[in-house]
């Protein structure tokens, strides 16, 4: 039973000695819990006409229920009317519910005690509105691509971060009853023609960058899985039976239902042998199209597509609602329901915690400003209102998430205005407002200013929408609105600027970092409804700013080397995605991955490691995830972190691996632990990072299995992907 790969020692370090120590996480116990399930799933599927069985795995179609996809009910087994509804960071269409922080903004925390908490108080809010399924968290799109117009719904561009924080969310949704989707599987990085293009990726590619999260998915028992859009190696996601069959069901040992994201399905028997279990939402958006539901029973009374092959679809998907107990008093629905209790706690952690502090000549924290000049359209809410824009598909205003499907109602919202001002007023200053993006007189607003804050933007989102010519995908990687010459026009009138960039994923930083008076660049990622209170918290030293990148900022863009493909797309990047790319073609990135300041500073020190892998391959039999052996620890690190400052704050010491040369060409190093220590002045922690037997695994094409190489692995830990602290090796 593995120790969660983090914070056991840092959950110790912050619990007080009042509370206690934490008790340590343990991986689920899947293989039990899923046979019960099946096994009142087997149970109830010998009750069951062939009719009901095609209602189990057929949507009702567009637009004919309460929630974005639902089943019919089976009144025999008291089964009820499904309902499936988004998304990753809320309840869709909810009018009582929170707006969670977005997943990459959750990442950006690196802090697993949050990131669990938001998965929690998640699934309490959708039990409480009836829903069955959320239909998140979404690791997948990893975010190869820097544009990528849905990379900010999932958590960073690394495998094994979106993996720990994929995992947490997972458990946490799970824990509160309600049944998680995790999405979109399989390699679907872009929005660009994402519902005719393919991706075509190489064998272990797949295996240690995309399928990596969905891997942990599997582990940590989700209850379903959603196919993609997009083609992969020419076929579609949804009738892939290498995908689905084979790397899913049968490598990962997932023992839940493949759901079709809406019309992504192609073909009737196409489908059901690849390896889907249900369509959604049963047509397609025009009502019709109906590819299952009639269509489904004439190819299973026909022969081209075994009644086994349906039991098995009915039975995934009843297994799915057992073993979220949710045949036992589920709340009726009702999407309205007033459910956020104290989740705003969690909204405002999470916004305040993910915000990266990228530099700073001492100007922050504020020092008791008396007048302060804040200037831009995302300075304050959308004038139209906090919900106009149908999904979030604007950009006007202060910017909390993206745009699509994936995107929720705020229920309030604290605009950087509002926050500022409320606080300006208790310390009896006062604040001038230019709330347009304007430069013709903006040096009235600023000059004279003890400090100002300038606030833009770059959004992205789902592809149905397009946003000042965005369709989805971002066109570059500069901020919106002329951010970088209201910076300028900014700094030509004052000479303490703080820029403060509210963004979906990387922008090019450059002109604003080479304009005197540009004294520091803070990261404000996407905040949801706490968008101000988490700036103003950062801003005034409330807290040390503790927030890491969870992506490259680069100098420009083409230093990614990836950008969305107009036709297929051939991967041909492989393993050297972000930083991994960075450092193999020895690019030196502006802010690199795992970076972030604070208001201290950290000393490491007393690096240990303690081993006792043994290379080869993987030999366990399978559990959910794919052999038990790759969940087992391996090996352990420690590395002691002091607060060396004067003030309390929290570090992110990283550790990354680095393979021996008997691995065929892997990336020069790559995130494999984590821990988030809370200290007082002069306090120390100790971070233990837990190496899993996957951990120190490459995938072995020939062998087709996870193998450790033997030889000496470099173990590299510091406060970020390139600021190393100590050092120190494995020998296998
Ligand atoms: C896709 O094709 C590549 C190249 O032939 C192969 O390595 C990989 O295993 C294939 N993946 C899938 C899921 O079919
Ligand atoms: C952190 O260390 C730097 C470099 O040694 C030093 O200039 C700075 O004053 C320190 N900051 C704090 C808050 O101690
Ligand atoms: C931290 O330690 C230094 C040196 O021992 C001491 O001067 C300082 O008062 C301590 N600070 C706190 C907050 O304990």
């Amino acid at each position: 039973m593995a120790l969660r790969n983090l914070v056991v020692l840092a959950a110790a370090v912050l619990a007080s000695a009042e509370s206690g120590e934490k008790v340590p996480r343990q991986a689920p116990t899947g293989t039990a819990a899923w046979a019960a399930a099946h096994s009142k799933a087997a149970a109830a599927l010998s009750k069951l006409s062939q009719q009901d069985k095609i209602n189990i795995v057929t949507g009702v179609g567009w637009d004919k229920g309460p929630c974005v996809g639902n089943t019919s009910p089976v009144n025999s087994i008291r089964y009820p009317q499904l309902c499936l509804q988004d998304g990753p960071l809320g309840i869709r269409f909810g009018t009582g519910s929170t707006a969670f922080t977005p997943g990459i903004h959750a990442a950006s925390t690196w802090d697993v005690d949050l990131i669990r908490q938001r998965g929690v108080y998640l699934g309490q809010e959708a039990k409480g509105c009836g829903v069955h399924v959320i239909l998140g968290p979404a690791p997948g799109a990893l975010g190869k691509n820097p544009t990528g117009g849905r990379n900010w719904e999932g958590f960073g561009v690394d495998p094994y971060l979106s993996g720990i924080a994929t995992a947490e969310t997972i458990e946490g949704l799970q824990s509160s009853g309600v049944q998680a989707t995790v999405k979109h599987y399989l390699v679907n990085e872009q929005e660009l023609n994402r519902e005719t293009m393919s991706s075509n990726v190489d064998d272990r590619t797949i295996h240690e960058l995309y399928l990596w999260p969905f891997a942990d998915a599997v582990h940590s028992n989700v209850a379903s899985v959603m196919c993609s859009y997009n083609k992969i190696n020419g076929t579609w996601a949804c009738e892939n039976d290498k995908v689905l069959n084979g790397l899913l069901k049968k490598e990962l040992g997932f023992q839940g239902y493949v759901v079709s994201d809406w019309n992504a399905q192609h073909t009737t028997n196409g489908a059901a042998n690849g390896g889907m279990d249900m369509t959604m939402p049963g047509s397609d958006f025009n009502g019709r199209n109906v590819l299952w539901g009639p269509q489904l029973n004439n190819a299973v009374n026909g022969g081209q597509v075994q009644r086994s092959r349906l039991d098995d679809m009915v039975k995934r998907i009843l297994a799915g609602w057992y073993l979220l107990g949710q045949d036992q008093g589920y709340p009726a629905i009702n999407i309205k329901a007033n459910v956020q209790g104290n989740h705003k706690e969690n909204v405002r952690a999470v916004a305040r915690d993910g915000t990266v502090l990228l530099t700073n000549d001492g100007i922050l924290p504020l020092k008791n400003p008396r007048k302060i000049a804040l200037v831009g359209s995302a300075a304050v809410t959308n004038p139209q209102g906090m919900n106009a824009c149908t999904d979030k598909g604007c950009n006007t205003g202060a910017l909390g998430m993206g745009w699509g499907s994936g995107s929720v109602n705020y229920p309030y919202f604290v605009s950087p205005h509002d926050a500022l001002r409320a606080r300006a007023q208790a310390d009896g200053a006062t604040v001038t407002l230019q709330s347009s993006d304007s430069t013709s007189n903006v040096q009235s607003t600023v000059s004279g200013a003890d400090v100002a804050i300038v606030v833009i933007t770059a959004n992205s989102g789902e592809g149905y929408i397009t946003v000042e010519g965005n369709a989805g995908d971002r066109n570059n990687l500069d901020p919106w609105h002329n951010g970088n010459q209201l910076v300028q026009a900014v700094a030509q009138a004052n000479k303490n600027v703080v820029v403060v960039v509210h963004s979906t994923g990387p922008v090019i930083l450059e002109t604003i970092l080479n304009t005197p008076g540009v004294r520091a660049v803070v990261w404000g990622g996407l905040p949801s409804s706490e968008n101000g209170n988490a700036m103003v918290d950062i801003l005034y030293g409330v807290v040390s700013p503790n927030g890491k990148l969870p992506y490259t900022i680069a100098k420009s863009a083409s230093d990614y080397g990836t950008a969305p493909s107009r036709g297929d797309d051939n991967f041909k990047e492989g393993l050297f995605i972000d930083y991994r790319h960075f450092d193999n073609a020895k690019i030196e990135p502006r802010f690199e991955f795992g970076f972030g300041l604070s208001y201290t500073n950290f000393t490491y020190s007393d690096l240990t490691v303690t081993s006792n892998a043994k290379s080869g391959p993987a030999t366990g039999s399978t559990i959910p995830g794919g052999p038990a052996d790759l969940w087992e620890n391996v090996a352990t690190v420690t590395v002691s972190v002091k607060n060396t400052g004067g003030v309390a704050g929290a570090e992110v010491p990283q550790l990354y691996i680095t393979l021996p040369s008997s691995a065929p060409s892997t990336p020069p190093k790559q995130l494999r632990g984590f821990a988030k220590l809370k200290l007082a002045p002069n306090a120390s922690g100790t971070a233990t990072f837990n190496l899993r037997r996957r951990d120190l695994s490459y995938w072995d094409t020939a062998r087709q299995n996870w193998v450790v190489p033997s030889g000496e692995f470099g173990v590299s830990v510091g406060a970020s992907s390139r600021d190393i602290r100590l050092t120190g090796k494995i020998t296998v």
